[in-house]
């Protein structure tokens, strides 16, 4: 059966959602789009959709069984709480809210209406994610105690709205929410502290850059950067597990794996390295014969398995799979960020 789908807010991401569920998921038929802008009301038609006259018409149309929200991030929440007491099923776009409160508003009502409610965290297929994701089920390299996942730009200015406070701008709900959320995702266990230093190196309103540490109730760390102002970038990820580490450079998903090769223990005898001030042998380099350089996971990943899933749960064949219980805990990670960066102290947490 193909579901009748509508797009409010035809900018960027709701031409993406359009061109891509087009192209790409055939059980799902966009019929229209409602947008603030007239221009983007044109712009929808003359690809080929119905151009609502208004958003009442868009709630009113009883031919839609979905809705995809793509929005700035402060309309997120009316929108969503108007689509599915109209009886929509709603797809809506990251971050799905500003706080953990308005999210479970959200949710409230739907259970209330029981449509279906899910956040398009379309970064749960990236490739260089779903490579790590397979290191650590495969425990390829033993347990991860300590891991950096960054994205690094140099653009300094953050794209249209992003940089508006009211709009709920920033890099921590712009690209921090999708580095959160395939952690949360990942990871086992609860996060029990929070420490974020959030800077403003240009913008006047909101963060333009980020670094934020979380500890897990196991032990493992993270630390997750975001940056809009770095001309040198680091590794897309560096996972630090007990048997080795794995480095992903970047989205194109360049990178290796060291794993240890062998239980003995090293001699230390002729290991020493000298260093202009002074002898180390602690951080001698390793024999190489004790490790071997594997390649990283060969993965196969399609992001219109989020729609198919969508598909999938309406049909009722499928369990959702971005569950808006995983974006409330992302949500309430998010809430603790900010109050970590305001008060200038860690948070201890149980997310
Ligand atoms: N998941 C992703 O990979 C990804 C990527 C980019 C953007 N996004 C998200 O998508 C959403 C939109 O971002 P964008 O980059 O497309 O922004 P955009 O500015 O390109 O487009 C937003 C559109 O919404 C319209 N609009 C604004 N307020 C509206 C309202 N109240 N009702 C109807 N239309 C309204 C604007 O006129 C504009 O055309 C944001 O929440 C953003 O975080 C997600």
């Amino acid at each position: 059966m193909a579901y009748c789908s509508a797009i409010i807010g035809y900018g960027g991401m709701g031409g993406w959602h359009h061109e891509n569920i087009a192209a790409r998921v055939p059980e799902i038929r966009v019929k229209g789009a409602w947008d603030i802008r007239p221009e983007m009301l044109e712009k929808a038609e003359e690809k080929g959709l119905y151009p609502y006259k208004s958003l009442e018409e868009l709630l009113n149309d009883r031919e839609l069984d979905l809705v995809t929200i793509a929005v700035p991030n402060n309309f997120h929440k009316e929108l969503a709480i108007a689509c599915l007491e109209h009886g929509k099923n709603v797809v809506c776009e990251k971050p799905v809210t500003l706080n953990a409160a308005e999210l479970t508003e959200i949710i409230a009502v739907a259970e209330k209406t029981g449509r279906l409610f899910a956040v398009h965290q379309n970064r749960r297929w990236d490739k260089d994610f779903r490579i790590v994701k397979t290191i650590l089920e495969q425990n390829t390299i033993g347990k991860p105690y300590y891991i950096e996942s960054r994205v690094q730009g140099s653009r300094r200015a953050m794209h249209g709205w992003r940089s508006y406070k009211v709009n709920g701008g920033g890099m921590v709900y712009d690209w921090g929410v999708h580095l959160f959320d395939q952690l949360l995702w990942v990871l086992p266990g609860r996060v029990t502290q929070v420490y974020a230093q959030l800077f403003q190196v240009f913008s006047d309103e909101v963060d333009d850059n980020f670094k934020a540490m979380l500890r897990m109730e196991d032990g493992t760390s993270v630390l997750v950067e975001i940056a809009t102002n770095c001309f040198i970038n680091q590794p897309r990820w560096h996972v630090c597990c007990t048997d080795g580490t794995a480095v992903v450079e970047d989205w194109q998903c360049n990178g290796k794996i060291v794993r240890l090769n062998t239980d003995e223990e090293m001699g230390w005898d002729d290991e020493i390295v000298y260093t202009e001030a002074g002898p180390t042998r602690t951080m001698a380099p390793r024999p190489v014969q004790t490790t071997e350089v594997l390649p990283l996971p060969q993965v196969e990943s399609d992001w219109s398995d989020y729609y198919k899933n969508i598909v999938g749960v309406l049909n009722g064949t499928a369990e959702l799979i971005v569950k808006p219980e995983q974006s409330l805990r992302v949500m309430r990670l998010i809430d603790c960020v900010f109050e970590s960066a305001r008060e200038g102290r860690s948070i201890v947490c149980n997310i």
